[in-house]
């Protein structure tokens, strides 16, 4: 028999999950054409030529031992070059040994919680949010606490985290571009969350999931968390970025002004071999080394959010734009996104409602996808749009 938790958390299930199965069976009904999905966040590009070549010469090395253990936390040369970009990033002097490489930024973010929680401690996490985050903070016996960012600006709601504090709370999850919001946080934001949670009982570290912080638009800059935020620690990865996401290959930087920065950049790797996950895969240590400048062409990205944001808009819905990210995050016409989420999908739209981020009454749609998808959506949403009063 299966755990009760895990059985749980299983009934709970993904909206994600489910939103892309649902895709699926109406492929196999209506033919893949046919339908319109905007669920999963798997990056659509290929992966950058430097990272093309990278995989190439790297696959024709004849030096021995390439594909054996290294030291849990990583290579040397690896880590030296992500201490060298976190450096450059936060303007602090970031050691080679405070860097840990990771099975991408769900590896990081489990070997985070793991290295700090123990069974009870409460981890913040604002939402909307990535809903794994839940399961991660279940998987180390900590206790998650869902605090709502202002319904209308989806910025940090500090007063709801101020109460949310409690003696217990050990951490809090900050995702910047926000995965579904597409909102990057302002640095006055991270000097003010790192202001208010000096003033806690205890020291809560700031886990900073970025995956998008390269997919930003309009040349905006996404402000360092680890510059204004003390007990910083990066948990991120190249999935998005390099579209590496299948490869699991990403990061853990730990904050030289972290307290007890010396017990925690031991306990990281300990907690990367222990979980099981050992060392982050070899190969890819040495692609993204080798491509550590590089990034996917963007302007993709940023062609499809803009064509999807007119397909809506014409269409009658409230949306913003993103400023980073793969998703757009347009309000629910009816305040039961579940509803609408299911009313959109009888006509071959497939979205994810806003209650599978702990945010109800907004949906999240994926622009890594096709033009061909986009533009073959614009009918259907102007029905749907019609059909609830936007058009
Ligand atoms: C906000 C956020 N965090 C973490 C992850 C997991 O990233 P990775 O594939 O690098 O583990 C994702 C993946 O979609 C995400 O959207």
């Amino acid at each position: 028999m299966i755990s009760k938790s895990i059985a749980e958390r299983m009934d709970k299930g993904s909206w994600i999950r489910k939103m892309f199965e649902e895709g699926g069976r109406l492929k196999a009904l209506y033919g893949a054409e046919n339908v319109f999905d905007f669920s999963l966040g798997n990056p659509d590009l290929e992966p950058p030529v430097e990272v093309l070549n990278a995989i190439r010469e790297l696959a024709a090395d004849p030096t021995p031992g390439l594909h054996g253990y290294m030291s849990n936390a990583g290579y040397l040369s690896t880590r030296q070059a992500v201490a060298g970009l976190v450096s450059r990033r936060s303007g602090l002097d970031v050691p080679a040994s405070a860097v840990c490489m990771t099975v991408g930024a769900g590896g990081a973010l489990n070997v985070a919680l793991k290295a700090i929680l123990d069974p009870g401690d409460e981890v913040i996490i604002l939402a909307p949010y990535f809903f794994e985050y839940t399961s991660y903070t279940g998987n180390h016996n900590g206790v998650p606490v869902i605090v709502s960012c202002d319904r209308e600006t989806l910025l940090p709601d500090f007063d709801a985290i101020r109460r949310a504090i409690t003696p217990r709370t050990k951490a809090l999850i900050l995702n910047s571009p926000n995965n579904p919001s597409g909102v990057i946080y302002p640095a006055e934001s991270l000097i003010q969350l790192d202001a208010l949670l000096k003033e806690a009982p205890r020291t809560i570290y700031v886990l900073s999931d970025e995956p998008y912080n390269e997919l930003v638009f309009d040349n905006q800059a996404v402000p360092d968390t680890m510059a204004h935020i003390s007990n910083a620690i990066i948990c991120t990865s190249w999935s998005k970025s390099l579209s590496l996401a299948g490869d699991r290959i990403g990061y853990l930087a730990v904050s030289p002004r972290c307290e007890d920065f010396d017990r925690l950049i031991d306990a990281v790797p300990f907690c990367n071999r222990t979980l099981g996950f050992v060392n982050a895969p070899a190969f890819f240590q040495r692609v993204v080394e080798k491509a550590i400048h590089a990034r996917v062409d963007i302007k993709k990205y940023e062609e499809r959010r803009d064509l999807l944001l007119r397909v809506l808009r014409d269409a009658g819905f409230e949306v913003n734009c993103p400023a980073g990210g793969i998703y757009l995050f347009p309000r629910s016409p009816i305040e039961d996104d579940v509803a609408f989420a299911q009313a959109c999908a009888k006509h071959n739209v497939t979205l994810v409602p806003g209650t599978g981020f702990g945010f109800p009454g907004y949906v999240r749609l994926c622009f890594a996808t096709s033009r061909e998808t986009i533009l073959g959506s614009a009918r259907a949403f102007r029905i749907i749009g019609r059909e609830f009063g936007l058009n």
